[in-house]
């Protein structure tokens, strides 16, 4: 795992290793963050959009969730398809509307939403995929980043930040949204003790790297 952060964050630290996300520690305080956002998993479905290497959904099996994986054509012919309580499919953020999946308890997409044209757009879709008395959480990097013009250089340009404002809107108007969060991670500069610091959305505060994004759905 920490080859796989090193290759997705190292290029965007400009050689400032203070920046360094590649560790194992980022990764599975990351990942730890997104479960805590989740809620409870036993017994529940869960929809990873963008699944990449499968890390979240052997995370969440193991929780005791029953797990489908959403992604393109690459990822899942990467993917062992082996477990029992995982289920992966071939599907594009962009048109939500083609999955086949069913609604799910808990709907993550975690660190995939950046590569579609309009991240908002494609949150509220997966919205329409959230059961009754579920969840979303979402990952989303902040347009006012500072590292963020290095990373779309990185991709061509094909990776978008949201402004906060933009999520605010966002979970005002998502139908049946029982209750809305919206929370800055900012990665330390000092990662010694920690790689990251999570905290409530401060509009005053300088911009934070990523917006964690949950929405509860009314029962
Ligand atoms: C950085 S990886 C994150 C993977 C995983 N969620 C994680 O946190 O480890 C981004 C993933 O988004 C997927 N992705 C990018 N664009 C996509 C699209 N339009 N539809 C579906 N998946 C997409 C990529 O294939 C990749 O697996």
């Amino acid at each position: 795992m920490d080859d796989y952060w090193a290759e997705h964050f190292g290029a965007y630290h400009g050689g400032d290793d203070r920046l360094d996300a590649s560790s194992d520690s980022f990764w599975w305080g990351y990942a730890t963050t997104v479960l805590t956002e989740a809620g409870p998993l036993a017994g529940r479905t869960v929809l990873d959009a963008g699944f990449g290497s499968g890390a979240m959904l052997h995370l969440a099996a193991a929780a005791g969730a029953t797990c489908t994986g959403i992604d393109l054509e690459s990822a899942v012919a990467a993917f062992d398809d082996s477990h029992p309580s995982i289920d992966v499919e071939i599907g594009d953020l962009r048109d939500t509307a083609g999955w086949t999946v069913d609604r799910a308890d808990v709907v993550w997409c975690v660190e995939s939403i950046h590569f579609v044209d309009d991240p908002v757009e494609t949150a509220y879709s997966l919205w329409a995929r959230v059961a009754a008395g579920g969840r979303l959480v979402v990952t989303f990097a902040d347009s006012r980043s500072p590292l963020i013009e290095k990373v779309r250089l990185d991709h061509g340009g094909r990776y978008h930040g949201v402004h906060p404002g933009a999520l605010d809107a966002l979970g005002r108007n998502l139908p049946a949204c029982a209750r809305f969060e919206i929370r800055d991670l900012r990665i330390d500069a000092d990662q010694i003790v920690r790689p990251f610091r999570i905290g409530p959305h401060d509009p005053t505060a300088r911009p934070p790297h990523r917006l964690l994004f949950t929405a509860l759905k009314g029962a």
